[in-house]
């Protein structure tokens, strides 16, 4: 607190990341980071890059960084915005696109990012609640609303819904903006990529973080109708003119063109997420059905956040939000088979334990 900052400072309640602690033979699920290293391709090209380039500004406009990706979802480039990692993305939409007289909405339970967007830029909003099975029901959002946001697959519960269920909600409201986080989308869920073609409204968001392992690179892009692009490139030049450093964009377009490594990078968190799953499921876990590289799970008989902390005492770092109708899970990346071993054994160790809820 200090007499120096502004109001809007005081008013903030800023998003708190997940931890990054430096702890030995740490189990880190906490941050639905990918268990493999990036393909090789793209830090070759970081590495060349960042030997030959850095004295002189990157692009402003990545101009090959959009081909590239205009060209891997079959749309032109001036349908195509980078930013440091999707949350920079997602802020100038929130900025750009999001802010109206009517109420901008999204489900009482998701990325806990967007109300704080939403305080950062006085930004009028309504949460939806999710169903009793966590779903997001698009029935739900037929009220007067200025835009609509949504995570899919939704964080942290990891439930998607499909592309024909976003289609009637993007056009029953095609008189605003819609936005579509698809942050973790490849790993099962349908994208609403190709939806944007006959759709001005709607802005689809992706990022190199998770399906790429490059969470350390900041890459995010969003995907729309070139008008919509335009708008946001209007409050990145009235902020910061490089997003991107050199080597986080020739890292992206390697990596974008790395399909080889994409496939069999996704097919491997696939197959350790049903491991995982029915892992937590064998020892009593409720898990909800997942399309993203985390599960999101609760135990009839363990209070969430002491189990997080048991499980903490033995290095396995795993999400926990005190949040209403939430506290009670744990979100569970999806690690490497290692991992998900380690984490299985300490929770079967455990499970009579005391964590157990008094009673
Ligand atoms: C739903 C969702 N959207 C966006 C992000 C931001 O990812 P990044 O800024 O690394 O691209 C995250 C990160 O955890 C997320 O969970």
């Amino acid at each position: 607190m200090s007499r120096f900052w502004s109001a809007l400072t005081h008013r903030l309640s800023p998003y708190t990341p997940g931890e990054q602690p430096r702890m030995a033979n740490l189990v880190k699920l906490n941050t639905n980071e990918h268990p493999l290293g990036p393909s090789q391709r793209a830090l070759e090209a970081i590495r060349a890059e960042a030997a030959n380039s850095l004295r002189l500004y990157p692009d402003p406009r990545a101009t090959a960084l959009r081909r590239t990706l205009a060209s891997h979802h079959g749309v032109d480039p001036d349908q195509i915005f980078v930013g440091n990692g999707s949350d920079e993305v997602l802020a100038h939409a929130f900025a750009a696109l999001l802010k109206h007289d009517r109420p901008l909405l999204f489900p009482d339970v998701t990325y806990s990012f967007y109300p704080v967007y939403c305080r950062m830029f006085d930004i009028a909003f309504q949460t939806v609640p999710l169903d009793a099975a966590m779903t997001v029901r698009v029935d739900d959002y037929r009220r007067p609303a200025g835009a609509i946001i949504l995570a899919n697959p939704n964080a942290p519960t990891g439930i998607a819904l499909s592309r024909a269920q976003i289609a009637a909600l993007v056009d029953e409201h095609a008189d605003i903006p819609v936005v579509i986080d698809e942050a973790y989308v490849d790993f099962g869920a349908e994208s609403v990529v190709p939806l944007v073609a006959t759709r001005p409204n709607l802005l689809v968001v992706h990022t190199l973080s998770k399906s790429r392992a490059l969470a350390g690179l900041r890459v995010g892009y969003a995907i729309g109708d070139a008008a919509l692009i335009e708008g946001l490139d209007r409050v990145k030049d009235s902020f910061n003119s490089y997003p991107l450093g050199r080597p986080a964009q020739a890292g992206a377009i390697a990596a974008i063109e790395d399909e080889a490594w994409f496939l069999e990078a996704r097919a491997y968190v696939i197959a350790e997420r049903e491991r995982l799953t029915a892992g937590l499921a064998r020892l009593g876990f409720e898990v909800l059905p997942s399309a993203a590289n985390f599960v999101f799970a609760r135990h009839p008989k363990h209070d969430g956040k002491a189990l997080t902390a048991r499980l903490r005492e033995r290095s396995i770092i795993v999400r926990h939000f005190d949040a209403p109708r939430i506290s009670d899970y744990l979100r569970i990346t999806v690690g490497s088979r290692e991992q998900i071993d380690k984490l299985l054994a300490a929770l079967i160790e455990l499970a009579d334990h005391s964590a157990a809820r008094p009673g």
